[in-house]
């Protein structure tokens, strides 16, 4: 029996007013989304430059809202949701991983895993443990106290991942975690990810320019000019 979605799309559009094009012009960021991901899946959502990938996950991450349509993921009317609900949604369910790494530079290694529990208000002791078990688990037991600075891509985007899963949740959002790493990088980040979903039951949600993981990937949604292209899409080959 297949899964239960994790997250379940429904005619999700969001617009976005242009500027400079006079009053009410606006243009569809994604249009019409309907769509299921099962729990316990290893998504990919490809598409070119602007077809709506950004836009797609900052919705089923709570940080945005639809302008029609409906998002139901990991338990949570996200159309209807008030802001605190939102705010836990997103602190507890979503586990945010981008291209840019997002780190904050003045914090080491572990202060930067372990903000998501001071943001949560959990205590700090156990959770510099919880940090640096996962810090372990991820091969940076060593690079505990450096800062950003001081460390490769490849690194830094497991900092980023240890900081997603600090809050242990169950899905894992990730926005072209592998396009500033070179390809061996970029395929240990995948085997990671890879793994959240195969030995820890999470989702993972990735959208990504790169063919590295598809061979891994368990379902694949492909966008078009914000909209889903499935069988119809064009060619990506030089997105
Ligand atoms: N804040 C915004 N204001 C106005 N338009 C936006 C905004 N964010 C995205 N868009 C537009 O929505 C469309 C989808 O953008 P999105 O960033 O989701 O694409 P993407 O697939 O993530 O692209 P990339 O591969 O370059 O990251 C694009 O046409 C983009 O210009
Ligand atoms: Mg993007």
């Amino acid at each position: 029996m297949p899964s239960a979605p994790i997250a379940a799309l429904k005619h999700v559009t969001r617009r976005y007013r242009v500027p400079n094009h006079g009053e009410g012009a606006v243009h569809a960021g994604v249009r019409d989304i309907s769509a299921n991901i099962p729990a316990g899946a290893f998504a990919l959502l490809k598409g070119a430059s602007g077809s709506g990938k950004t836009t797609l996950l900052s919705l089923i991450g709570g940080m945005d809202r639809p302008d029609s349509g409906s998002l139901h993921v990991a338990g949570t009317i996200l159309e209807s949701a008030a802001d605190h609900e939102l705010d836990s949604f997103r602190r507890r369910k979503v586990g945010f991983v981008f291209q840019t790494f997002n780190l904050l530079p003045t914090l080491s290694v572990l202060e930067n895993a372990v903000l998501p529990a001071i943001l949560d208000r959990r205590t700090e002791a156990r959770a510099k443990d919880h940090a640096r078990n996962l810090l372990t688990w991820l091969g940076l037991e060593h690079r505990l106290h450096h800062t950003p600075d001081q460390l490769s891509g490849g690194e830094m985007q497991r900092t980023a991942i240890a900081r997603a899963l600090l809050n242990d949740p169950p899905l894992i959002l990730a926005d072209e975690p592998t396009g500033n790493l070179d390809s061996r990088s970029a395929a240990l980040v995948i085997d990671l990810l890879l793994a959240l979903v195969t030995d820890q039951g999470r989702t993972v949600i990735m959208a990504t320019h790169s063919d590295q993981a598809d061979a891994v990937a368990s379902l694949v949604l492909r966008l078009h000019d914000g909209e889903l292209c499935g069988d119809a899409c064009p060619n990506l080959s030089d997105s």
